[in-house]
């Protein structure tokens, strides 16, 4: 148990270290399941997985993917769903089966996600960014740590950190569906990323402070097999 914190000098090593580990898993276990996150943290791991499959090394065709969450009222077209986003940075440059692929959806029956993570054998790895309040997926401070794949509420915080993604402040959706503490939890591993002065006070917070539900994050401290990896401008210490 307990956080393995592993530092690293900026970006890239951040993304390096990562996609180092899954195109490992991937090996071990072509069939890998992967739990993945949306937003700038982990775009450089999707770029070098993307350049792995290019170069003949890594193969996704019975790799399975399950985002942690999605934007509630945006079709998966437009350009700030996280399907959009997903399918532009990785899935449409390798060759990863799409009825592989999933997202938790509002109309699709939330249990029914929880459901076909566990016919897929449960995530294998589950990649992590952190919001600046310490929320992973959308769970937000506050989000019972028994909290499974269900519809919420966004921070302000939170909708302030993605209007730089609309044209408009008030085009960003106020709510979302995410895997909830207890879903993530239930990953055989973990791959937390943290990078930027951004992230700083929050990892400090998770590395320091007792588990709360303040710092959603810090229910990882339970987790059998999870690893930090953060870079010196998020790293306070
Ligand atoms: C996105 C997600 C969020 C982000 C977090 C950090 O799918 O689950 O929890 O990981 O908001 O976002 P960035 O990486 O943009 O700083």
């Amino acid at each position: 148990m307990g956080i393995k914190r592993v530092a690293v000098s900026g970006y890239q090593e951040m993304s390096d270290r990562a996609a180092l580990l899954v195109i490992q898993r991937i090996k071990e276990k072509p069939d890998l399941v992967l739990g993945l996150a949306t937003g700038s943290t982990p775009l450089g791991l999707y770029e070098r997985l993307v350049e792995s499959y290019q170069q003949g090394e890594t193969d996704f065709s019975q790799v399975a993917t399950f985002n942690l969450d999605e934007y509630c009222g945006l079709s998966k077209n437009h350009p700030q769903s996280y399907q959009y986003f997903m399918d532009k940075h990785l899935f449409s440059l390798v060759n990863i089966d799409c009825r592989q692929v999933h997202f938790p959806q509002e109309n699709d029956g939330l249990d029914k996600y929880e459901q076909k993570i566990k016919d897929t054998g449960g995530v294998d790895v589950q990649i992590l960014g952190i919001g600046r309040n310490g929320h992973i997926g959308f769970n937000e401070p506050g989000s019972a740590f028994t909290s499974r794949t269900r519809v919420v509420d966004l921070t302000d915080v939170t909708i302030k950190d993605n209007a730089r993604f609309f044209a408009r402040p008030e085009e960003v959706p106020r709510r979302a569906v995410t895997m909830g503490l207890a879903t993530i939890m239930d990953a055989k591993e973990i791959l937390l990323l943290a990078s930027g002065a951004s992230k700083a006070s929050v990892v400090e917070r998770l590395m320091t402070e007792k588990q709360s539900v303040d710092v959603p994050a810090s229910i990882l401290w339970g987790h059998p097999k999870i690893m930090l990896i953060v870079d010196k401008e998020a790293d306070g210490n």
